[in-house]
C-alpha cells in the first residue's frame, strides 16, 4: 500500500511537516510505501474555474499539481496537512483542494482513505480539520480521522498536547497514520488490518 502526505505549509521544516513525518512512521513501519509533497517547494496555482476539467477529466493548468494528480491516483491513503491560517487551511492547501475539482467527474479519489492533520498556534484547529473532512467526504473518501498540534515556532508541536484527551500531538499524529493504514488495509481486503 502507498500513503501520501501533503504538507500544506509554505514553511519547510515547520510544525505541519514535523507531525506529517510522525503520521507516516506507522505506515513505513508496517511496510507501506510513503510519499510526501511539500507545497513550500512547489507551485500550485488556484483553480481558474475554466470548467474544462469537468468535461475532460483533466486540468489544463500546467504546474506542479500535474505531478500531485499522479501521486494522489497512486495512493491508497492520503493525509492532508495544513497550518491554521485565520481559522482555515493555508491558501496553498486550499489551492490543492480546489484543483482536485478535475478528479470529481471520474470520482478518482472515491474510496481512498483520508486523514486530516492541522497545526495551530492557539485557535481554529477544529474549523480547519472540519474543512479538510468535508473536502474528503465530497470526494467520497473514507475519513480515518485527524490529528491536531499546537505551536508557533518550528518544533513546538513536539512538546505539546494534541486535540484529544490525554494525548500528545506526536502520539495523535502517529495514531492517525496507524488508522489510515488500518482502514486502507481493510478496504483492500487484508484480513490482518
Ligand atoms: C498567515 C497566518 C495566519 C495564522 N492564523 C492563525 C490562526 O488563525 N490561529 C492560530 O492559532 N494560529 C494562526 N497562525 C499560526 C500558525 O498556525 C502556526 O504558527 C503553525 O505552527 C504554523 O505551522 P507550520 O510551522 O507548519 O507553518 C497563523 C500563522 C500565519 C503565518
Amino acid at each position: 500500500m502507498r500513503i501520501l502526505g501533503i504538507v500544506g505549509s509554505p514553511r519547510r521544516n515547520g510544525n505541519t511537516e514535523i507531525l506529517m513525518h510522525e503520521a507516516l512512521k506507522p505506515a513505513t513501519d508496517s511496510g507501506c510505501e510513503t510519499e510526501m509533497f511539500f507545497l513550500s517547494e512547489r507551485e500550485v496555482a488556484p483553480c481558474d474555474a475554466c470548467g474544462i476539467c469537468f468535461k475532460t477529466g483533466s486540468c489544463v493548468v500546467k504546474d506542479d499539481m500535474q505531478e500531485l494528480y499522479g501521486m494522489m491516483a497512486r495512493a491508497d491513503g492520503i493525509i492532508i496537512g495544513s497550518p491554521v491560517y485565520f481559522g482555515s487551511v493555508s491558501s496553498q492547501a486550499k489551492a490543492v483542494m480546489d484543483r482536485t475539482f478535475a478528479l470529481l467527474a471520474k470520482r478518482s479519489l472515491q474510496d481512498k482513505v483520508a486523514g486530516a492533520l492541522v497545526v495551530t498556534r492557539r485557535v481554529g484547529a477544529i474549523q480547519a480539520r472540519s474543512l479538510i473532512y468535508s473536502f474528503c467526504i465530497a470526494h467520497g473518501m473514507m475519513v480515518a480521522g485527524g490529528a491536531i498540534g499546537y505551536g508557533r515556532e518550528p518544533g513546538d508541536v513536539l512538546e505539546g498536547v494534541g486535540g484529544g484527551i490525554n494525548m500528545s500531538a506526536v502520539d495523535e499524529a502517529r495514531l492517525l497514520g496507524k488508522n489510515v493504514v488500518r482502514l486502507a488495509g481493510r478496504l483492500s481486503g487484508d484480513a490482518s488490518s
